[in-house]
């Protein structure tokens, strides 16, 4: 056996705009986690993508445990032990975990598949991970976290030894994260590897062995975890010092903006999904919402954006509207979604079209008759692009086409340049580098000097504690609490978005 797992040797692989890996050389060992960090679009989904069988490299060479191989189709990969779980996930939302799990893999007896086989083989695998899983489950059901363990899952079925997480925290609560993690190390304790693909800094720090950095397509550096830091693989992938930290003076609140009055939104079950939500959102300042994801914070951004029915009372600069989607935009209100590939982007539409969504069809975008005007759409996406530093930077390249944080670059670009009234904002920085982060914070705080209202939904407790002025902490549907930063700890946060509201 090789000391090494997996071993690449210069990857390269070109696209039109960009160079996106020029000679890559890495290597995992048996036994270890290998964090693997870069800005966006420095091309490591690319590159990983490569060792799955996804995307044909220009050049260079794969090994699995020191043999040469040729990887064509995920097939090819599978069968040398490698699984992925992508940064978005590939499963059949409509199909129950089972189901998803086994797809194309399923044991037949003659022609027809051997549920009883399957479902012993899925269930035997879930104990031996302690998993909390339901086979039965169907998958749109299930929080993104207990989807993600069906992705790994999948691949363990699949018997995979090397395996690769393209940002699987990136959607995780804490204690979704902790779980993850456990399951890391003990993968890697078992002589496995793993390349964990992370924007987040000190998840690299606690649960790698190694790291290497990739900058622009080319292998900076590889460092051993025990001894860099944060700010030094912060360095290695931006190339300059970055701070961690928000920089900003107090608020100074002005009139208010939104007011929300009980609001109420009914749940399938028992419990109401908003039970009474009641508060105020003033210009110049950010209220951030905390919270366990599934407590209401989901429904709340979509009532407000005019995308959900609710009972209540909703104004708008003292003004009780009911809204929709197209006349809230319209008053000034920005939405940066929770789901990027669902509701922020149209990924088939060049940039230039996706950076005026929403205002498609008003002036000055929408002319005679309703065509475009072409020129004013291509001088303000290009404005945008450059100040939001999306790249590369064409106005012409499809939603698809991007990395996963350029796309979140371009969609928090289109919803600020427009100078909105009221931000809100889901997850604002979910898959951005961390230079790009302190960027985009730095866009909101100065907004907010200017006088925007910022509505900020995160579930980076981290975030949400620097970015706000006031926190309103969300449980089951119910505002439980009210802190400001500079007043609590992480900890009693906490403990108010677990449900102990005696705890502050
Ligand atoms: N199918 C494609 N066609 C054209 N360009 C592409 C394609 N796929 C990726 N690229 C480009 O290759 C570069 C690397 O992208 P990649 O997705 O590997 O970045 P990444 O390091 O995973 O970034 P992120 O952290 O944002 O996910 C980007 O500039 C991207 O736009
Ligand atoms: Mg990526």
């Amino acid at each position: 056996m090789s000391e090494f797992a997996l071993e690449l040797k210069n990857i390269t692989k070109r696209y039109p705009l960009v160079l996106a890996n020029d000679h890559i050389s890495l290597g995992v060992k048996w036994g270890e986690v290998l964090a693997l960090v870069g800005e966006n679009g420095a091309g490591k989904s690319t590159l990983m993508k490569i060792v799955y069988g996804l995307v044909r490299p220009d050049e260079g060479e794969i090994f699995v445990d020191g043999r040469r191989v040729e990887v064509h189709t995920p097939s090819d990969a599978i069968a040398l032990g490698i699984g992925m779980v992508h940064q978005h996930f590939m499963l059949v939302d409509t199909l129950s975990v089972l189901d998803n799990v086994i797809l194309g893999m399923e044991p037949k007896t003659g022609p027809a598949i051997d549920y009883a086989a399957a479902r012993k083989r899925v269930v035997e695998l879930i104990e031996e991970l302690g998993f909390d899983l339901d086979p039965d489950a169907i998958i749109e059901d299930l929080p993104v976290g207990a989807q993600q363990r069906v992705e790994i899952l999948k691949t363990l079925y699949r018997n995979a030894k090397i395996l690769i997480l393209d940002e699987p925290t990136a959607v995780l609560t804490p204690q979704e994260v902790e779980e993850l993690f456990k399951f890391l190390r003990e993968f890697a304790e078992k002589g496995h590897a793993i390349i964990l693909i992370t924007h987040k800094l000190d998840e690299v720090m606690e649960v790698s062995d190694r790291v290497t950095v990739i900058r622009d397509g080319k292998v900076v550096g590889t460092v051993n975890t025990p001894e860099t830091s944060v700010a030094e693989l912060a360095r290695m992938m931006v190339g300059r010092e970055v701070i961690l930290t928000v920089q900003k003076k107090p608020a100074e609140p002005g009139e208010v903006v939104l007011e929300a009055e009980d609001l109420r939104v009914e749940g399938a079950g028992h419990r109401p999904r908003l039970d009474g939500v009641s508060f105020r959102v003033h210009a110049g300042e950010v209220v951030g919402i905390a919270g366990v994801e599934g407590n209401g914070q989901t429904e709340l951004v979509e009532v407000i954006t005019g995308l959900r029915p609710f009972k209540g009372t909703l104004r708008y600069n003292g003004e009780a509207v009911h809204p929709s989607a197209r006349k809230v935009r319209e008053w000034g209100v920005s939405h940066i979604p929770e789901e990027r590939n669902d509701r922020g982007l149209i990924l088939e539409f060049p940039t230039r079209y996706n950076i005026i969504l929403g205002d498609h069809y008003r002036e000055p975008y929408a002319g005679f008759l309703g065509f475009f005007n072409d020129g004013v759409i291509n001088a303000y996406a290009e404005e945008v692009v450059e100040r939001f530093d999306v790249r590369p930077r064409s106005i012409h390249l499809i939603g698809r086409r991007y990395s996963g944080g350029n796309a979140q670059k371009i969609i928090v670009g289109r919803e600020l340049a427009r100078n909105p009234k009221l931000l809100v904002a889901a997850q604002p920085t979910r898959g951005v580098d961390i230079g790009a982060i302190e960027f985009i914070h730095q866009n909101i705080i100065e907004a907010r000097d200017q006088g925007m209202a910022v509505l900020l939904v995160s579930a980076d407790l981290n975030e949400v504690m620097s970015l706000s002025d006031r926190i309103l902490v969300m449980y089951e549907g119910r505002i439980v609490g009210e802190v400001r930063p500079d007043e609590v700890t992480e900890e009693q946060i906490g403990l108010l978005m677990a449900g102990l509201e005696a705890a502050v």
